[in-house]
């Protein structure tokens, strides 16, 4: 795999194979067994937009495979004065073996590859969050046991995440319901992309979209970088919450993930979070597990 630049690059099979090695990546790191598959390695990492989860887990997962990591973030670099990404993606494949970045423009993640010579790995942008959904993939096959044929619903923001779960869900052969209100759609080319799959429903009514669900996401009502739209959107999503009554039309043994932060009392009740506060924080330590699953398979050159 050259680069990990967005979900819809990536064929089911493929997506397995990276949970599958992540599995054995987690067992390994579990039981002390070490895995140098990236000895000596740097992993570039690019942030213009904050993060807690992709820095620390990036960070100790390349350490983890024996390389390391240098953090560029974009003030204090020259990508914040507006040096063109064509340079510094020139410019840096001459000093690491790969590169994460977290940016806005997805076309700018696409120009870093394009122009690079190293692989690209996609830490989140406003189109996806390739990464987060890899780790959400593998959370739900460890306490289902397979992916197939269960039914994943997404009520919220038609975000980066609501993005990213549509289309690995898909690929992976849930089956996917979401719930968005007018307005707040994902874009045509995600929507297009699903309108080739029956088992793809899209709803303003999040009762529809929770009926008999597997799986029960949100995310933030408001994303990095949106911040003055926040009273907006709180109107907009009002009604948006996953709250008992919700979970009460999904299955009895429902799994609930956010791929954090939360803002509780949000899109999601402080009661309902805490209930699921298991998925979501072992949801959470998969990041670290599948992106060192990426980084072998993209630095490792498999
Ligand atoms: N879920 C996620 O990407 O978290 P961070 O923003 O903390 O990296
Ligand atoms: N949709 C959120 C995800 C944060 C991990 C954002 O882009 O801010």
């Amino acid at each position: 795999m050259k680069h990990l630049l967005k979900l819809l690059d990536l064929s089911g099979q493929e997506i397995i194979e990276i949970l599958n090695l992540a599995d054995q990546l987690k067992y390994e790191t579990k039981h002390g067994i070490e895995h140098p598959h990236l000895k000596g390695k740097c992993l570039g990492m690019i942030f213009e937009k904050s993060s807690t989860r992709t820095r620390v887990s990036f960070e100790v997962g390349i350490n983890q495979l024996g390389g390391y990591a240098v953090v560029l973030s974009s003030d204090g670099s020259q990508i914040g004065r507006g040096e063109p990404v064509q340079d510094t993606a020139r410019v840096l494949s001459r000093y690491v073996d790969g590169i994460m970045i977290r940016t806005f423009e997805q076309s700018e993640v696409e120009a870093l590859a394009q122009h690079g010579s190293v692989p690209v790995i996609n830490g989140l942008t406003d189109f996806c969050h390739p990464c987060q959904v890899l780790a959400d993939l593998m959370t739900i096959r460890e306490y289902k046991g397979s992916l197939e044929g269960l039914k994943l619903c997404f009520i919220g923001d038609g975000n980066n995440m609501m993005n990213s779960l549509i289309v690995g869900a898909l690929k992976v052969g849930m089956t996917v319901s979401v719930a968005c209100p007018e307005g707040y759609r994902p874009p045509a080319e995600i929507l297009e992309f699903a309108s080739t799959y029956d088992c793809f429903e899209i709803t303003d009514s999040p009762k529809q979209a929770a009926k008999n669900a597997d799986v029960v996401i949100t995310d933030v009502w408001t994303s990095m970088g949106q911040e003055e739209e926040r009273k907006k959107r709180e109107a907009a999503f009002a009604g948006y919450c996953i709250d008992s009554e919700i979970m009460k039309l999904a299955k009895p043994d429902a799994m609930v993930q956010h791929c954090l932060p939360a803002h509780r009392g949000e899109e999601i009740t402080e009661e309902v979070f805490e209930q699921n506060a298991r998925y979501i924080f072992e949801e959470a330590e998969n990041r670290l597990h599948a992106q060192k699953a990426v980084l072998v398979k993209t630095m490792g050159g498999e």
